[in-house]
């Protein structure tokens, strides 16, 4: 058997605090519960989930180089690293890699400076509002852009 793809998972500053941070827009389930939520829809669509979080840019920006080449897309919650880092950015655009944004929140009904995400530009979809679902909605798309011929409805 094909060993599974490997996706990417990366989340960004202040999100290993979730569950206690905020939970009026965040929500209670922290970062590991949604990790193994993730671990689990990947395995039911055949990718190997690969999750991360750091609280430094330049190891996001490392991760995603390593990854060119190597991972067959990208999950990531930048945080706010989406609002401000142009580093960010360009690591995305030279992994080639398809790529989905998403937020827990939805950015576009909080302050105007969570509106604009410079990680957008390189996002092939981006999903937000929608909890922790975000991030397994996002698996599911994936799925269909690195395994086209098994393409779900
Ligand atoms: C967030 C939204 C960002 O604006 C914020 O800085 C975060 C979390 C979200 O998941 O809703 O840290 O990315």
């Amino acid at each position: 058997m094909a060993k599974p793809k490997s996706i990417l998972v990366l989340n960004g500053p202040n999100l290993n605090m979730l569950g206690v941070r905020q939970p009026e827009l965040y929500g209670r389930e922290s970062l590991d519960d949604i990790g193994r939520a993730c671990a689990a829809r990947g395995k039911a669509l055949g990718l190997a989930v690969d999750f991360r979080q750091s609280n430094h840019e330049g190891e996001l920006v490392t991760w995603i180089q390593q990854a060119r080449g190597r991972a067959a897309g990208i999950v990531i919650n930048p945080a706010a690293y989406g609002h401000t880092s142009v580093a960010l950015l360009d690591a995305l655009l030279l992994a080639e890699l398809p790529v989905i944004e998403v937020h827990l929140s939805n950015i576009h009904r909080r302050e105007a400076f969570r509106h604009q995400t410079y990680v957008s530009q390189a996002a092939t979809g981006v999903i937000c509002g929608l909890g922790p679902q975000g991030y397994l909605l996002a698996l599911d798309a994936m799925a269909n852009l690195v395994n086209p011929k098994k393409a779900r409805a």
